[in-house]
């Protein structure tokens, strides 16, 4: 597939980069984007490492040299809008976006979380669902809207909390399921099978989702 058919696509990261690196590792195999820019509010972090090393341009806009989130988030859409994305996403960008940037960019941002939303919003997510005493956690990729973790869900991946889990091992097992369901999603918009209408309605293959696609392992979804 040329590049002209791949979507163009920028990154937003604030640390390690692993679900970045899942998507550049699809990307390198069959996932059809490009990835335009990896864009990260803290300078040093792993992520960007992993961006270079893939030959992919980075950029550090680091939201402390800015007065106040207004500011920061209309320098940081410029400099979004300079690769011209069809898809943004955020992967592990640890920042709370102004009501403008998530409209600027509405229907084609993306956003993964480290829980079974609605359940644990918000940070600490694990440490939330041990605390609640849950037997099952997980992630969820959804549409990014002005509430904060509660746009429309795409998809879920579950996975058990074990006996004598901290949020660290917990925290380890999501992320495995992270890194499937993030290139998942994305593909799917890749390819136009997934959009998001007006009315805040989920549609995959034409169908509305009336709930998120629950990724199970081993369990083939194309
Ligand atoms: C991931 O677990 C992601 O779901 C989470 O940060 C981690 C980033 O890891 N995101 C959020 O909590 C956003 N609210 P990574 O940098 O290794 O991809």
């Amino acid at each position: 597939m040329s590049d002209n058919h791949k979507l163009p696509l920028v990154a937003l990261i604030s640390g390690g980069g692993t679900n970045l690196q899942a998507i550049i590792d699809g990307a390198v195999g069959d996932l059809p984007v490009e990835i335009r820019a990896v864009i990260s509010n803290r300078p040093d972090v792993l992520g960007l490492t992993r961006a270079e090393n893939a030959g992919i341009p980075t950029r550090v806009l680091n939201h402390k040299t800015f007065p106040d989130r207004e500011s920061y988030d209309q320098a940081l859409i410029e400099l979004i809008d300079e690769y011209q994305p069809g898809l943004v996403v955020l992967a592990g960008f640890m920042r709370i976006l102004t009501p403008g940037f998530v409209r600027h960019y509405a229907g084609r941002m993306f956003n993964i979380h480290p829980s079974l939303l609605p359940k644990f919003r918000g940070l600490h997510t694990h440490q939330q669902a041990l605390d609640e005493g849950e037997t099952l956690h997980g992630a969820s990729v959804h549409f990014v809207t002005e509430e904060l973790d509660g746009g429309p869900l795409i998809v879920q991946a579950q996975v058990p909390v074990r006996d004598g889990d901290d949020a660290g091992t917990l925290a380890n097992r999501v992320l495995q399921r992270e890194h499937l369901i993030y290139p998942l999603a994305i593909r799917w918009f890749a390819q136009q099978r997934l959009h998001l209408a007006g009315n805040g309605q989920v549609y995959l293959d034409n169908q509305p989702l009336q709930q998120p696609v629950l990724f199970t392992p081993g369990q083939e979804i194309v």
